[in-house]
């Protein structure tokens, strides 16, 4: 680009970590970080809070019209705004998480969120993460990382993370993580998948700061290039 800026695609699995990772290099490289499956995540929460039910595709795709999604800096990475309303807390609540993946599914409200994380990528300078940004959303962007971990691994990071006051268990949060992968994995429509150049980061046993460091430097090389 003009502006010497890059786009980054992170994709990978629940819990692989990618956000945390995705929001540390866009503050690394002064880029502004987009996080998709908040996007996916507050469109559920309106049609959970309006009882439409993810087989009812009509209506959610009526409904998807009156809704607006604002993702808003903020000193803990991002705000999420729905029709103004900051609902960045109740989008990551267990039930939001137990659905999303079959609002997910359907592809005109895929469409839509695909249309406007393009137009946020316009002007480059954006670290996105989500399951089709490589392959679908961002097909041309210079940097793609596919982040996994392990199952085991992925439940042991959401439980470290987890408030006290929640009571589930590992066991618990390893099926539905491994319930989300299947769903995520099986999807007609833009299913999780790595690009075909896409760099694999299996981050089991390396630390945040190693991954961010590894995609930080990665940027750099690609921007000399470019
Ligand atoms: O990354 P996350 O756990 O916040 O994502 C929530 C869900 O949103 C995930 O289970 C699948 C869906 N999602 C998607 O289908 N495509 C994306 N680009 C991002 C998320």
């Amino acid at each position: 680009a003009e502006n010497g800026k890059l786009n980054v695609a992170i994709d990978g699995p629940a819990g692989a970590g990618k956000s945390t990772v995705a929001r540390r290099v866009a503050s690394e490289l002064s880029y502004i970080y987009v996080d998709t499956g908040a996007m996916y995540r507050a469109v559920t929460y309106y049609m959970l809070r309006h009882e439409i039910e993810p087989e009812d595709v009509d209506s959610v795709l009526k409904h998807l019209r009156e809704l607006s999604i604002e993702l808003v800096p903020d000193a803990n990475g991002q705000k999420v705004l729905l029709n103004g309303e900051d609902v960045s807390g109740p989008i990551r609540s267990r039930e939001v998480t137990g659905i999303v993946s079959l609002y997910s599914q359907i592809e005109d409200l895929r469409a839509h969120l695909v249309e406007l994380q393009r137009v946020m990528a316009l002007r480059k300078g954006v670290v996105m993460d989500g399951r089709d940004i490589g392959t679908t959303v961002l097909p041309d962007a210079e940097v793609k990382i596919f982040m996994t971990a392990s199952v085991k691994e992925r439940a042991l990071r959401r439980f470290n993370e987890l408030e006290k006051t929640d009571d589930l268990t590992l066991e618990q949060l390893e099926s539905d993580i491994a319930a989300r992968d299947k769903l995520d994995q099986e999807r007609e429509i833009s299913p999780l998948r790595q690009a075909d150049d896409a760099i694999v980061l299996d981050t089991t046993s390396m630390s945040i700061d190693e991954v961010v460091e590894h995609i930080v430097s990665r940027c750099y090389e690609v921007g000399r290039e470019v």
